[in-house]
C-alpha cells in the first residue's frame, strides 16, 4: 500500500517513539529524541545487528571506542580536506541548500522563492570543539562524523590481541554527528545519528569475493527482519560517483513514502584507511600472515549502515491499516525481535479478584519479556492500541481464567486467538517469539 508519512511520523509522536530535540524551546532542527517505544525499537535493531555481526559469526569482534579522537585521524582520513558539501544561499528568501541536490549544476534559481542564489561554496559538515579550557587551534577537535575511524586506529590493537589471522571484521555502534545543510524527511538526515559499521580486514586478492558476500549477507539481514521483498533495492554505485577511498560500492536502499533512499553502503575501502594512517601515524599498519608468509596492508569491506536510518524504514515498513469491524485501524506489523513490547496483559475488567489474576500473569511475564499491563478502557480499545505500536501478542485475563488458571492469547496480524494456561505461558511465548536468551 501506498503510505501516507504524515499517518507514519504522527503516529510516532503521539505513541511516544520519537520527538523533536528540545521541543519545548522550539526544537533544534535535525535533532530528535527517542521516546520509551522509540528507545525499545532502537535497541532492538541495534540487538539484532550486533548478535548476526558479532555472535552468530566467529570472524567479526566488537569494539567501543570514543567519540572525541585526535584531530589527526580526520587529516589521515580525508574528512578534514573532502568532507564538504556544496552550499548555496538565496539571495531573496536567504534559504539554504545543498548544490548537488537542486537540479541542475545548483546555479539554476532558488526553489523556494524563484530568487537568484550564490556561487557554490564547499561546507565541511563536521562539527567543531575544544578539548580543555583554551579555545585555540592547537585544542580543536571534532565529533566523528563516522564510527568507522575509531575502528581502523584500533586495527593493530585489536589484531594482536585476539592474534586473528585475516580475515576478519571489527564492528561498532555509536553516534555520529554531522552538521548536514539540510536535514529533513523525520529522522532520516540528522545531524545527531547512529551507526552500525564493521570493517572488514582481507588481502587484496580476496577483496572483491568478500565485497560480494557482504551486499549478498546484509540484504538479507534486513529481508530476515521483515522488511517487504519489494520495499528493498541494490543499487551499484557508478565509478564517478564513488568516494575518494572506494574501488566499489553498493547501496541497500529502502522505498519510503517520499522515494528510494539509503540505509547502508557496502564499500570497498581498498587499502586507503590503513596506508593513511600508517602514513600519518608514523606506525607500520601493514599484517604479516604467518601461514602464508606474505605482508601486505588490508584492504577493508566495509558495511556501514545507518540505525537510526533503519529504525525509520523498520517503521515506515510495517505500517499499514485495516479494518476491524467497521473502522480503520492502524498496525505496525514490526517483526517479533523488534516490537517494542512482545506481549500486553489486560484483565478483561479492572475490578478484583480479575486484576489479582492479570498482575500474577504480569509478574510471571516480566523477568522474560519486554511486556506491558493495560487495564483502562475497552478490550477492544486495548486491543487497538497495542496493534498501532507493534505488539505481537495480546494476553487477556478473562473470568473463566479464575476457574481455568488459563487466559486467551490473541496474535496481533491474524488475530487468532488461543487459550493457553497460565503455567505455560512463559514457554509458549518463548517458543512463538523464537526469544534468545542473549
Ligand atoms: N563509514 C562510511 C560512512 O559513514 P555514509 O554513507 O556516509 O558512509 C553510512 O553513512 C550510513 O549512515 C548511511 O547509509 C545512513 O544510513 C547513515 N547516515 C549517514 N548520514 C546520516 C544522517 N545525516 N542522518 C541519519 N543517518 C545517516
Amino acid at each position: 500500500m501506498t503510505v501516507d508519512f504524515d499517518k507514519i511520523t504522527s503516529l510516532a509522536k503521539r505513541r511516544g517513539f520519537v520527538f523533536q530535540g528540545s521541543e519545548i524551546y522550539g526544537g533544534l532542527n535535525g535533532t530528535w529524541d527517542f521516546g520509551p517505544l522509540g528507545v525499545e525499537l532502537l535497541n532492538n535493531v541495534k540487538r539484532a545487528w550486533w548478535r548476526s555481526m558479532t555472535q552468530l559469526r566467529d570472524d567479526v569482534v566488537g569494539v567501543d571506542a570514543a567519540i572525541l579522537m585526535a584531530s589527526e585521524v580526520w587529516r589521515a582520513s580525508g574528512h578534514i580536506e573532502t568532507f564538504t558539501d556544496p552550499l548555496v544561499d538565496c539571495k531573496g528568501c536567504k534559504m539554504r541548500f545543498r548544490a548537488d541536490q537542486l537540479d541542475g549544476d545548483g546555479s539554476g534559481r532558488c526553489p523556494n522563492c524563484g530568487g537568484e542564489l550564490t556561487e557554490p561554496r564547499q561546507f565541511n559538515l563536521m562539527f567543531k570543539t575544544f578539548a580543555g579550557p583554551v579555545e585555540e587551534d592547537a585544542a580543536t577537535v571534532y565529533l566523528r562524523p563516522e564510527t568507522a575511524q575509531g575502528i581502523f586506529v584500533n586495527f593493530q590493537n585489536v589484531q594482536k590481541a585476539t592474534r586473528r589471522r585475516l580475515p576478519f571484521g571489527i564492528a561498532q555502534i555509536g553516534k555520529s554527528f554531522r552538521n548536514e545543510i539540510s536535514p529533513g524527511n523525520f529522522f532520516f538526515r540528522s545531524r545527531e545519528f547512529e551507526q552500525m559499521e564493521c570493517e572488514y580486514f582481507v588481502s587484496p586478492a580476496r577483496a572483491e569475493e568478500a565485497y560480494r558476500a557482504w551486499i549478498a549477507e546484509r540484504h538479507h539481514w534486513y529481508l530476515g527482519l521483515g522488511i517487504k521483498p519489494e520495499s528493498l533495492r541494490l543499487r551499484e554505485h557508478a565509478r564517478d560517483e564513488l568516494s575518494h577511498y572506494s574501488a566499489g560500492t553498493t547501496d541497500v536502499e529502502f522505498r519510503f513514502p517520499w522515494g528510494w533512499g539509503e540505509l547502508e553502503g557496502i564499500a570497498n575501502r581498498t587499502d586507503f584507511d590503513l596506508r593513511r594512517h600508517g602514513e600519518f601515524s608514523g606506525k607500520d599498519l601493514s599484517y604479516a600472515d604467518e601461514v602464508t608468509g606474505e605482508r601486505y596492508i588490508p584492504y577493508v569491506i566495509e558495511p556501514s549502515a545507518g540505525a537510526t536510518r533503519s529504525m525509520l524504514a523498520f517503521l515506515c515498513d510495517a505500517y499499514d491499516e485495516a479494518e476491524v469491524n467497521g473502522e480503520t485501524r492502524a498496525f505496525l506489523r514490526l517483526h517479533r525481535s523488534l516490537a517494542p513490547y512482545k506481549a500486553a496483559v489486560l484483565p478483561l475488567s479492572k475490578k478484583e479478584p480479575l486484576v489479582a489474576v492479570a498482575r500474577e500473569v504480569e509478574r510471571a511475564l516480566r523477568p522474560h519479556f519486554m511486556i506491558t499491563y493495560d487495564e483502562t478502557q475497552s478490550i477492544g480499545k486495548r486491543y487497538a492500541r497495542q496493534d498501532e505500536i507493534g505488539t505481537p501478542y495480546c494476553v487477556t485475563v478473562d473470568f473463566d481464567s479464575l476457574e481455568d488458571r488459563a487466559v486467551t492469547v490473541r496474535e496481533r496480524d491474524s488475530m487468532a486467538q488461543q487459550r493457553l494456561p497460565i503455567a505455560d505461558l512463559v514457554p509458549a511465548l518463548r517458543e512463538k517469539l523464537e526469544v534468545v536468551s542473549n
